[in-house]
């Protein structure tokens, strides 16, 4: 077992890349909520530990809000620093939080929450000095960003002056820079036309947008600004709300995203969440959740920060979304059994963070259980914010174009008739070890733990045995000499002694080990065992029948119809015949 120093380590290591994915290549490979589930995860451990033994390095790790960046803008230091949020996906942590913050201001009930969307785009920092803008920058690591004020003022929704009343001294505003989803839609489209690699979301592709070092690409690309807060605010008009601030800020002619609302208790913030929620998708730009602020100043300086966060705010993420896109194409795949498994390819959409193209339909039974055709409208989703999964077809949007999905008749590998189980759920090719497709996926099957366990002989090396011509089927395995093995680049002497040993220590198997080794579809290690209970020996095994199997309590139909199936092809029977000779295969009961 991994110790907790160990998990802390390799959750540094993922956190360290997920940084440089998401920050500094733009292309993040796991969802938000997943991050911060490493973080969190990450938080406890060090608190387990103990702060003494390790958390200085951790804590350098999540103080780098925004991660590395390319040193392709010089410094900017902020003047306050750009805080992240404290973000949770689940809404009764808002007791929690509201628990929280009373604490601060001595349980004061009459609190004013000022809430707003979570626009998923890229934070930048813009610095006024009497009404004009002299400054911009990205929010970097919360303390220091990289001075992008030439990009800047290529976006028109930014004022370079301010207008109005009350200008202050300086000021410092705040918010996020995004592209809306139809702009992103139109740049994707020209980017295939030209030749030229797709953004893999609208965040990313207003954070490609805003950091080119031709403004000139910034001025094509229809960058938006929506402002949500502000850091240094010296003015000589006094203002101790955030929603009259904003106001203020509006009026100077910015623009604040009009879907706020103050509320004054947890019912209206969650009639507030679930509205947004149920009308994101109408948007015409990504949000990713709502924002919540205690709206008073006074009570915001009261209730104040924790390291990374203020205290006073929550950003309440939504849970995954449902996306809707075309299917194109559906493929066929082969897998170890021969089962065959559709995958449907559609337009490559962004699910949370994540640009998906494909979902594997498991078997071909799912193609008529979704009444899914070529060219339907479908809505995808990731499953425990990972798997991409096929949701449900749009009907009504259903048109001419529509094509049925034909399932292969033959084995796209060996070009064996394909046959269906008894069940008609899957369609598999029965030519087993004869099927090239199968047969690499089964004789690394055959060598691993679950069935003899050949030490040494993992994917790559049997790959390269198949493809010295050594291996073809598990008998050839026990006819390996060291010499073979080291013509095998990568495997030297001492590996091949290693390989050699571990093949004669594998020619003891039990029996149960045996019959799982062979990769009978449905038939794995506790099945493999009801089936030794009762047979006792490999012979008598292979000669059961239906009725037989039909008698052993735990098998069922649709497991005897594929054993049957498996020891009815003579190839299958002649390999096992072969290592029945070579192996000695024990029972014990
Ligand atoms: S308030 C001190 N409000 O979310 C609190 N942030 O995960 C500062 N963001 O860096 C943030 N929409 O870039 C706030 N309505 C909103 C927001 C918002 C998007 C971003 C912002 C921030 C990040 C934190």
């Amino acid at each position: 077992m991994k110790s907790i120093y160990d998990k802390i380590v390799e959750l540094r290591m993922q956190l360290r890349y997920h940084n440089y994915m998401y920050y500094t290549l733009d292309s993040p490979v796991i969802s938000d909520s997943l991050y911060d589930q490493l973080c969190t995860r990450l938080i406890q451990l060090e608190k387990k530990y103990g702060k003494k033994n390790s958390f200085n390095k951790s804590n350098k790790l999540l103080k780098q809000i925004g991660g590395k960046k390319l040193h392709i803008f010089s410094e900017y230091i902020h003047k306050t620093p750009m805080l992240s949020l404290k973000s949770t996906n689940n809404i009764s942590d808002i007791n929690l939080f509201e628990r929280r913050i009373k604490k601060y201001i001595n349980g004061i009930d009459d609190i004013q929450y000022y809430c707003d969307l979570k626009i998923d785009g890229l934070a930048v920092n813009l610095l006024y000095k009497n009404g004009l803008l002299v400054s911009a920058s990205t929010r970097g690591d919360g303390y220091i960003g990289e001075d992008i004020t030439k990009n800047v003022h290529m976006i028109s929704s930014i004022p370079k002056k301010i207008i109005g009343a009350n200008i202050p001294k300086i000021i410092e505003i705040r918010g996020e820079v995004f592209i809306k989803k139809s702009d992103f839609l139109i740049l994707n489209q020209l980017a295939v036309s030209n030749n030229k690699k797709i953004f893999s979301n609208p965040r990313n592709a207003a954070a490609g947008s805003l950091r080119q070092l031709n403004p000139n690409i910034t001025r094509q690309r229809k960058l938006m600004f929506f402002v949500y807060g502000y850091g240094a605010f010296v003015s000589d008009k006094k203002i101790y709300s955030h929603n009259e601030r904003l106001s203020q800020i509006k009026k100077w002619g910015f623009t604040v995203d009009q879907n706020s609302m103050l509320c004054s208790n947890i019912k209206d913030i969650i009639k507030f969440y679930n509205k947004i929620y149920s009308n994101r998708t109408k948007l015409d730009f990504e949000i990713d959740g709502i924002v919540i602020k205690v709206d008073s100043i006074t009570f915001q300086k009261k209730i104040g920060y924790v390291e990374k966060y203020p205290r006073w705010a929550l950003a309440l993420k939504f849970i995954s979304l449902d996306v809707e896109t075309k299917i194109i194409d559906v493929s066929f795949q082969i897998g170890r059994t021969g089962i065959i498994t559709p995958v449907a390819h559609f337009i490559p959409v962004n699910v949370s963070g994540v640009l998906i193209s494909k979902a594997s339909l498991h078997n071909i039974s799912m193609i008529q259980k979704l009444n899914i055709y070529i060219n339907d409208y479908i809505t995808v989703y990731r499953a425990g914010d990972v798997i991409p999964k096929i949701k449900n077809v749009v009907v009504k949007k259903r048109d001419k174009l529509v094509k049925k999905i034909i399932c292969p008749t033959y084995c796209l590998s060996c070009h064996t008739q394909l046959v269906y189980s008894s069940n008609n759920i899957f369609l598999y090719c029965p030519a087993s070890f004869l099927c090239p497709a199968q047969n690499i996926q089964r004789l690394i099957y055959f060598a691993s733990k679950c069935g003899v366990y050949i030490k040494g002989l993992g994917k790559k090396n049997i790959i390269k045995l198949i493809d010295y011509g050594y291996v073809n089927t598990p008998v050839d395995f026990f006819i390996l000499t060291t010499n073979m093995l080291q013509s095998i680049p990568g495997i030297g002497k001492k590996l091949s002694n290693i390989i050699i040993d571990s093949i004669n220590a594998s020619k003891n198997v039990s029996l149960d080990k045996f019959i799982c080794s062979l990769g009978i579809v449905d038939v794995g290690i506790s099945i493999s065992k009801i089936l030794a209970n009762y047979y006792k020996s490999i012979t008598n095994f292979i000669k059961t029948n239906n009725d037989i199997l039909s008698d052993i309590k735990g098998i069922g139909i649709n497991i005897a119809s594929s054993i049957m199936k498996f020891i009815k092809n003579k190839n299958n029977i002649y390999i096992i015949k072969k290592l029945i000779g070579i192996l000695n295969i024990f029972f014990i009961s």
